[in-house]
């Protein structure tokens, strides 16, 4: 993916004098499917703030809002040596961090590729794989593994798990493209745990913990205005802390005072999966039709990196079955779903040419598709209208929260490579929270909410929480229900 420039891109008015009437009225209907106005993004905000309490409610509601047993906020305090794990989507990153009881920490860390075919493929081989990189970690830093002590493991596991403590996890189904028999429904702790035992690591999964989470804590040790964690990446989700007398559905199973905090993974990426407030255009419908859990993730499928281009594509391909694109051209390689990601749309966006010969380069090169520069044009304003209803949804889930809470003035710690490398995705998402919120100043620096770059989740954020865990265990308090299910 490119970096953010410094200047936004040519302005676009006033270039599509060369552009034909069908292509502009292509354009105009475009513009009416992807645009989501301010009295839209409040309306969806409203539903959003209901749809998070419902969550949290007895009955409960679609956005599966898991208290995640992350019972303490940081105190900077946290010491010592531990592992972390991320088992992420593209990547799978192994760490050490060591924190210094002093808000800061060091970091070794190694990455090893995640085999696509391990993402469909079985549970088993799965576990074996990520057993294997840890134990390579631990040899390439740690020499023999017979001499190293017991280490303690903050797992970061981004998948929807229900937890009734913070070392328990059931998947509750997979999300991002994920899908491996045998893993929905279980607890995958005692699976990686059996793992590690085959290959004799000294290794205990101390706390298993959402990516949001881990963005949360970590960005809130290390400033504490931070009260959110954000995820604008493959997928994308939120966690933030609330307290126990919020939870009816905590009710009779964990009997701890009413003001104790509570992290919450919110998992909103299943917003809205009953379909009620969210603009879905026919691609996104064919979008979740065409997925591996049709009918879920609703909202993060309009929103993360994983779909935006994939819309995209679908738009494309319309265009050109009915006639108004590619005359005469050969489109097969581009109907292959998924064959672009969000990097192609964010250097459409980032062409920085008047006449877009950069995106003409990448469909010849890429698809041997040969555009006219009027198809580029309409290719560069449909990618923005897509990048924007992306940035705009996503803070009404960041809106949503802080009126759910009350928070007025914060910080919202974001990671993730749509926040980190889609142009102008940030600047879209300031922009909408300025108008969902009416503040009087347009500029980002004067705004009492602000989303900014988090510090690392999955590797420090996972290994504060297994110090925090550690402590609590220590003293005695809990870390999960009063009484833990057996199943
Ligand atoms: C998906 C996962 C969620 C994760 C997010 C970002 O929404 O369900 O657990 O936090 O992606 O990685």
């Amino acid at each position: 993916m490119v970096h953010l420039g410094p200047k936004r891109p040519p302005s676009r008015k006033g270039s599509m004098a060369d552009v034909p009437r069908n292509l502009l009225d292509q354009i105009k209907a475009f513009e009416e499917l992807f645009t989501v106005d301010t009295a839209k993004l409040n309306e969806i905000v409203d539903h959003f703030v209901s749809e998070l309490k419902k969550g949290l409610s007895k009955e409960g509601g679609s956005i599966p809002m898991i208290p995640t047993f992350v019972m303490d906020w940081p105190t900077g305090k946290e010491k010592g040596a531990y592992l972390a794990l991320d088992m992420g989507g593209t990547n799978l990153r192994v760490c050490e961090i060591i924190l210094d009881g002093n808000r800061s920490f060091d970091t070794i860390q190694s990455k090893y590729h995640m085999p696509p075919e391990l993402k469909v493929g079985d549970s088993e081989a799965l576990w074996d794989y990520v057993a294997e990189c840890m134990e390579a970690f631990i040899a390439s830093y740690h020499g023999s593994i017979e001499e190293v002590e017991k280490l303690h493991l903050g797992f970061t596991f981004s998948y929807p798990c229900t937890q009734y403590a913070i070392n328990h996890g059931i998947l509750q189904r997979w999300t991002k493209g994920f899908d491996i028999e045998g893993v929905e429904g279980k607890d995958v702790v005692p699976m990686l745990a059996k793992a590690f035992e085959k290959r004799n690591l000294p290794i205990t999964v101390t706390a298993l913990i959402n990516d949001t989470t881990g963005t949360l804590v970590a960005s809130n040790y290390t400033d504490p205005s931070f009260k959110m964690g954000v995820i604008f990446g493959t997928g994308c989700n939120a966690a933030y802390y609330d307290t126990l007398g919020n939870i009816p559905k905590l009710e009779g199973k964990v009997s701890l005072p009413p003001d104790t905090p509570m992290a919450i993974n919110t998992e909103w990426g299943a917003f809205d999966n009953e379909k009620v407030v969210l603009p879905r255009t026919k691609y996104d419908v064919q979008v979740d039709e065409e997925s591996p859990r049709p009918g879920q993730q609703c909202f993060e499928k309009l929103i993360s990196g994983l779909y935006l281009a994939e819309i995209f594509r679908l738009c494309v391909l319309d265009m050109h079955d009915c006639g108004l694109i590619f005359e005469n051209l050969d489109v097969t390689a581009f109907r292959k779903p998924y064959c672009i990601d969000a990097s192609f749309l964010a250097m459409i966006e980032m062409d920085p040419f008047e006449n877009l010969s950069e995106t003409e380069e990448l469909f010849l090169t890429k698809f041997g598709l040969k555009t006219t520069e009027p198809e580029r044009k309409l290719f560069r304003r449909l990618a923005e209208l897509i990048g924007t209803r992306s940035a705009r949804l996503s803070a009404c889930g960041v809106a949503a929260i802080a009126k759910k809470t009350g928070m007025t003035e914060f910080h919202a710690g974001a990671d993730g490579s749509v926040f980190n490398k889609y142009p102008f995705f940030r600047e879209r998402g300031a922009e909408a929270l300025s108008e969902i919120f009416n503040w009087p100043s347009k500029k980002q620096k004067d705004h009492p909410i602000k989303i900014l770059p988090a510090e690392d989740g999955s590797g420090v954020g996972a290994a504060l929480i297994a110090a925090m865990t550690l402590s609590r265990q220590e003293r005695g308090e809990k870390v999960g229900f009063d009484v833990i299910p057996t199943d």
